[in-house]
């Protein structure tokens, strides 16, 4: 495996390959990433896998600064993976001058947009960038990450980019929680709370599964119980799964995504349900 840290280089190590696959990251990586890497090993080589921290999808007074990067650890579990590149440019090669072009996706202001103003903006820009410097036939995200995953394949189809994309289903823990490099942040007593959410969604989707129609209550239980123990909410929102606004009436697919800050650390999920 070679990591490599410069475009040119990228260029010169990918020169003629034609099915090369792509798994973007921010590192730390963590057993759900290294799923990733397997589901899309079979459908592309060479395997590259890049590790950037992008400030451009943070907001002020995120956790840009303390994000966990682990290069040495990433690569050895990438290795292992089967990956035979790892991209990991640092802020002056990905951004070589002020980046004043970007990428403005669709639902940027919804759901996780409206509580991080410019997020998306920021991770759709990074990915035409990674896109463009790797230039892959297929390229895989989570469902994790259901928002970003669903702005991506928008970002894809709009401007018409010959790139496959594969979604990968969440990796969880035991006892339920979705991991995730900010999981790392949690106290003992935080990660102990922590597996509520992902209950209270299945909760939730459970009850709109067996007939359920009143989202608003639905919502409105989870959002007490949240708060009751110690949670901030964003949001815990049923969305159309094609649109990934409010539902209409007649919506038969849909999920219900979540956002809470659980101490300094900020949460998210999300589960698919069928109308029952
Ligand atoms: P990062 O949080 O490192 O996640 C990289 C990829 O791993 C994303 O596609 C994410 O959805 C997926 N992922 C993370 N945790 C997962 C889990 N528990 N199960 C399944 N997939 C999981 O997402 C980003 O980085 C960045 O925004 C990026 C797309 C790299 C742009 O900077």
């Amino acid at each position: 495996m070679r990591v490599i840290h410069t475009v040119a280089a990228l260029r010169d190590a990918l020169a003629g390959a034609t099915t090369t696959a792509l798994i973007p990251t921010m590192g730390n990586l963590h057993a759900g990433h290294i799923a990733l890497v397997e589901q899309i090993r079979t459908h592309g080589q060479p395997l590259v896998a890049s590790i950037f921290v992008n400030p451009l999808q943070f907001g002020a007074g995120e956790d840009f600064q303390r994000y966990p990067r682990t290069l040495a650890a990433d690569c050895e579990r990438l290795e292992a993976a089967g990956c035979d590149i790892v991209f990991a440019p640092d802020a002056d090669e990905m951004y070589p001058e002020p980046q004043t072009f970007q990428v403005l996706p669709p639902l940027a202001d919804e759901l996780c947009g409206a509580f991080r103003p410019g997020h998306f903006a920021g991770v759709a820009t990074v990915v035409l960038k990674l896109f463009n410097m790797v230039r892959p036939a297929t390229a895989i995200f989570g469902k994790k990450d259901y928002q970003q995953l669903f702005v991506l394949k928008g970002m894809t189809r709009q401007f018409n980019l010959p790139i496959r994309i594969l979604e990968a289903e969440t990796t969880r823990a035991a006892d339920g929680l979705a991991l995730s490099s900010r999981n790392g942040y949690l106290s003992a007593a935080e990660r102990e709370e922590a597996p509520r959410l992902y209950r209270l969604l299945q909760r939730a989707a459970a009850r709109i599964a067996a007939g359920e129609r009143d989202f608003a209550a639905i919502e409105r239980a989870a959002a007490d119980e949240l708060g009751a123990h110690g949670w901030r909410l964003d949001y815990f929102s049923t969305r159309d799964r094609r649109t990934l606004l409010p539902p209409a009436r007649e919506a038969g697919e849909l999920a219900i995504l979540a956002a809470a800050h659980l101490g300094n650390t900020r949460l998210i999920d999300n589960i698919e349900v069928a109308r029952g």
